[in-house]
């Protein structure tokens, strides 16, 4: 795991809510569910959307654009039109902060179309 960096206080990601920002250059969601905290990729598998700008429901995140869902805790991918999983980072809460290792290698792949 790398350097860990604080990415948002605890006190603004409540319960069910999702952030999206940017970290060495990586898009990434963070968001809290049943009190744990979870960072991934904020980059849809299907065509870059941000999933951030999507519903959460659960651990699933709703892609906005053509609604593929992603479970938060793996990156896997639940319902198409996505068929590959998003990236997740490690988190810890740390000084009143959520911490996540992300460096710039973590950038996606470039997006993979599929048949709807
Ligand atoms: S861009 Fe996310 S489902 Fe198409």
């Amino acid at each position: 795991m790398g350097e860990m960096i604080p990415v948002v206080p605890v006190a603004a990601l409540e319960e069910g809510g999702m952030i999206g920002t940017r970290v060495n250059g990586v898009d990434v969601l963070v968001c809290q569910v049943e009190g744990q905290y979870y960072a991934l990729s904020d980059l849809c598998s299907h065509a870059r959307q941000a999933l951030s700008k999507g519903r959460l429901a659960g651990h699933l995140v709703r892609c906005p654009l053509h609604g593929a869902r992603f479970d938060v805790r793996s990156g896997a991918c639940m319902s198409p039109p996505a068929s590959q999983p998003v990236k997740t980072f490690p988190v810890v809460v740390e000084g009143g902060k959520v911490c996540i290792s992300v460096s710039a290698d973590d950038r996606p792949p470039p997006p993979r179309f599929s048949p709807f």
